[in-house]
């Protein structure tokens, strides 16, 4: 049985339909990517797992269960979600802001400030020099990897992120991506990361949502993703670099 699976699920305001019947499973281990133009849904399918938003049709189940069934507030300590505006407590240390949902569920003190420290390790960031200060105190790229940590720090099954490096410089951006995918491999669970960058997509993702206007154009691997021949797979292809894509990806220049 899929971890994540989506059943046709629609999401309309009104008459609006945002997102229409959309469909896929997501096993444990798996990265799914939400790929999209700005406005194709991508941010609304997000929030519906965790119930930031209500679906107006259609079923996700997590491990089996409708999220519909369980307590909205229950489910989303149980799923890391990183945004790119990072979502600090301003008040609040580094080691606090990461310790946060372990705090929630009420883990020992000592064990949550390990977790703290053990993660901000992780995400490089030494727990000595930046523990104690404050989000203010930080670079975006820091909060970022402080958004990253506090995302895992409860151990949860499913990881939500969304454009979550969108604003770092390139060098910034290709490291977080870099740690995002070794802190995966230990993590074991699953993950839903939405972008509307390309190589990172390609990168990080073992598949790949092509979202369109509300509905799924497609689902590729990205070894599949660079024939694909949908429209909007192709124009991402044609934002590639010349040279780096597929031959028949790219329109001709005239
Ligand atoms: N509450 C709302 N009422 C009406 N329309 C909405 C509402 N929320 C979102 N939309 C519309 O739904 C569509 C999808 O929005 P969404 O935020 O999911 O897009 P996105 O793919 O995440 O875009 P971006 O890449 O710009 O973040 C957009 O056209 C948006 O204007
Ligand atoms: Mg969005």
């Amino acid at each position: 049985m899929a971890y994540l699976s989506f059943r046709e699920v629609s999401y309309a305001v009104g008459e609006r339909v945002i997102l229409d019947r959309l469909s896929f499973d997501l096993e444990r281990g798996e990265t799914l990517v939400l790929l999209g133009r700005s406005g194709s849904g991508k941010t609304t399918a997000l929030r519906l797992i965790n119930r930031m938003l209500e679906r107006s049709g259609g079923t996700i189940t997590i491990d089996g269960t409708d999220v519909q069934s369980v307590d909205a507030i229950q489910l989303r300590r149980r799923i890391g979600y990183v945004i790119q505006e990072f979502g600090l407590l301003p008040h609040w240390t580094v080691e606090q802001n990461i310790a946060l949902v372990p705090k929630l569920i009420a883990w020992p003190p000592d064990r949550q400030r390990q977790r703290a420290r053990d993660l901000m390790a992780q995400v490089g960031l030494d727990p000595d020099r930046f523990g104690h200060r404050f989000p203010h105190e930080l670079s975006g790229g820091q909060r970022q990897r402080v958004g990253v940590a506090r995302a895992l720090a409860a151990e949860p099954a499913l990881l939500l992120f969304d454009e979550p490096f969108g604003a770092l410089d390139p060098v910034t951006r290709h490291e977080m991506q870099q740690q995002f995918i070794q802190v995966r491999e230990q993590f074991g669970g699953a993950s839903v990361f939405v972008t509307h960058d390309l190589a990172e997509a390609l990168s990080i993702g073992s598949r790949i949502a092509v979202l369109e206007s509300g509905k799924l154009e497609g689902l590729f691997t990205p070894e599949q993703f660079l024939q694909a021949e949908t429209p909007t797979a192709r124009a991402f292809l044609n934002t590639l670099p010349q040279g780096l894509g597929p031959p028949g990806a790219r329109t001709p220049r005239t």
